[in-house]
């Protein structure tokens, strides 16, 4: 909250033109300003889309696997690094402009370096499954936090891989970006939120357990089936996109003209707007599902996820106590 407040103060620091005057113009000039807006734009992914997210991940997931978190150590170390080098990351959006060189090379070396404590809390939640793993099978509302820590995985190493300004010069401006985006957006963002909402609907509204673990499963398999059509679309697209730009033919012409390159995209967007009718599909059965719980209607009946019940002895076997 305190991050994102400073961001858009600095972010929209202007000056009116005269006392009287309605109009004002921004405080940066130029490249300054360009600079000043990612910083700002870069640090919203970092501060809101991670960080407030990660808060919430912290505490649901030890919650819902019934375990405590793997390492609070690593978590504190978690949380400084991010704050540090998130800050510095925001040239990645302005590789190859007039951004002076230096500061782009510094963009990508501090997102590459962001790898680490990334992955770091990423491994942090997945570890904390440590003696609930077997709850994979029987809980679909941990396997949907699972998922959601995979994809902030996936994202947080797409992120460094495309701030690299060689792999950069292909995915800028094209639908890549886009995959990017909604891998983090959708996958992370979007699967831990729904975590969350499984968990505290039926304790906020005092219910036994939710109206159907089953079409938790489901909103599971459809959001996650959903995303895969939808980055994998925006992949292929992306880089296509990208090459079609760069293909130069022998007399040195362009080989493609814009509008040949929004006509072969026409596919992939068709196959992502199945991804998002599928996600959007999951995300109306949980809506039918909390509503369900709220309103307290009889809990469904239903089969369990498998047959075989939750054991927790299979997943903590008896600590050999060491000797003195
Ligand atoms: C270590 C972490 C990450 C790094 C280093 C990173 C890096 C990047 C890079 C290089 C781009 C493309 C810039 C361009 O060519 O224009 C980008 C775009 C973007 N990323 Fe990430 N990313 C990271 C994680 C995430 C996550 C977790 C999310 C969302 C939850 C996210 C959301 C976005 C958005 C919204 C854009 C598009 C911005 C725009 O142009 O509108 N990123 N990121
Ligand atoms: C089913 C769900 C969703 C669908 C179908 C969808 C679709 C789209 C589309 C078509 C665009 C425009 C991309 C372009 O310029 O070609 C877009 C942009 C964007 N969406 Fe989504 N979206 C979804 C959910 C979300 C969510 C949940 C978030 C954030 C948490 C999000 C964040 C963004 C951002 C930041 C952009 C701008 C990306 C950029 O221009 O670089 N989207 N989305």
């Amino acid at each position: 909250i305190l991050t994102i407040a400073v961001l858009h103060l600095g972010n929209n620091a202007t000056i009116p033109v005269s006392i009287f005057s309605p109009k004002s113009y921004i405080v940066w000039s130029g490249v300054q300003d360009a600079m000043f807006q990612w910083w700002y734009g870069h640090n919203a992914v970092g501060f809101f889309l991670t960080a407030g997210f990660l808060a919430m991940m912290y505490y649901f997931v030890p919650k819902q696997a019934e375990r405590p978190v793997y390492s609070y150590r690593l978590s504190i170390i978690h949380f400084w690094a991010l704050i540090f080098l998130y800050i510095w990351a925001g040239p990645h959006h302005l590789h190859y402009t007039a951004l002076p060189d230096w500061a782009q090379t510094l963009g990508m070396v501090f997102s590459i370096v962001l790898w680490m404590p990334s992955w770091g809390g990423m491994i942090n939640g997945l570890m904390t499954l440590n003696g609930a793993w077997e709850k994979i099978r029987t809980d679909p509302i941990i396997r949907m936090m699972v998922m959601s820590l995979a994809f902030y995985g996936m994202s947080t190493f797409e992120g460094p891989m495309m701030s690299i300004k060689a792999v950069n010069s292909l995915s800028h401006y094209t639908d890549w970006t886009i995959g990017h985006v909604h891998s983090g957006a959708l996958g992370w963002n979007g699967m831990v939120t729904f975590g969350c909402l499984y968990y505290l609907a039926p304790r906020l509204w005092g219910r036994e357990r939710l109206y159907s673990l089953r079409m938790v499963n489901w909103h599971f398999w459809l959001a996650s089936a959903g995303i895969v059509f939808y980055a994998s679309a925006m992949w292929v697209s992306g880089i296509m996109q990208g090459l079609m730009w760069r293909e130069y033919g022998a007399d040195g012409y362009l080989v493609y003209s814009f509008v040949e390159t929004v006509d072969a995209m026409f596919p992939m967007y068709l196959i992502r707007a199945f991804g998002g009718l599928l996600y959007l599909t999951g995300a109306i059965v949980m809506t039918v599902n909390i509503w369900k719980t709220i309103a307290g209607s009889p809990l469904r009946q239903e089969a369990p996820m498998t047959e075989t019940p939750y054991n927790p002895e299979a997943d903590r076997p008896a600590v050999a106590v060491p000797a003195e």
